[in-house]
């Protein structure tokens, strides 16, 4: 399987936007760290993170985002489960396994908490798991974050409390990383 570099590597070399590479090793993070709590394999899920907006340099149609960027992870041989939760995270198809529920909301909830940092001395070591409950409250903060996917934790069996916990902790270790 392609290692964290190899990714990494991949993704700067598809999508210039450094905010939206953050973005998705962020989204990384948090799913590796859930598949840890579900006992699946957290390089796959970290992976499926770290890959799942790869396409959005080379397009931002939301008819096209997810499905191009699985059809170049399924000629890179990658499994089909990654590129199953790649196409359905952008709306094409229904996230109904795991790996694809996760996703949808460990993308979300991302954004969410990067927004919390940034009104906080861009540090995510200043962000709480009640700042990111507060936030969420606030339906005009962050909008762009969608509340009902983060939600969607719930299918995990996961609160939201824990969702938060779980991936405010996950992004704090790869925050120098990320800038924040
Ligand atoms: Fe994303």
């Amino acid at each position: 399987m392609m290692s964290r570099e190899q990714a990494i590597t991949l993704i700067r070399s598809k999508v210039p936007n450094r905010n939206l590479i953050n973005h998705m090793i962020a989204v990384g993070a948090i799913m590796e760290t859930l598949a840890s709590r579900f006992q699946q394999d957290p390089g796959k899920w970290m992976l499926t993170g770290i890959l799942h907006d790869i396409d959005l340099g080379e397009t931002d149609d939301p008819a096209v985002h997810g499905k191009l960027g699985a059809s170049w992870l399924k000629e890179m041989g990658m499994d089909r489960d990654i590129c199953d939760a790649v196409t359905a995270h952008a709306g094409h198809g229904t996230c109904d396994t795991p790996l694809s529920k996760a996703l949808i909301a460990a993308d979300q909830l991302s954004g969410l908490v990067v927004a919390c940092a940034l009104v906080k001395d861009r540090k995510l070591d200043n962000v709480t798991p009640d700042t990111v409950l507060k936030r969420f409250k606030e339906k005009r903060f962050a909008a762009g974050a969608d509340r009902n996917k983060i939600m969607s934790c719930s299918d995990l069996d996961l609160t939201l409390r824990e969702f938060v916990e779980i991936s405010l902790d996950a992004m704090k270790t790869i925050a120098p990383e990320i800038g924040l």
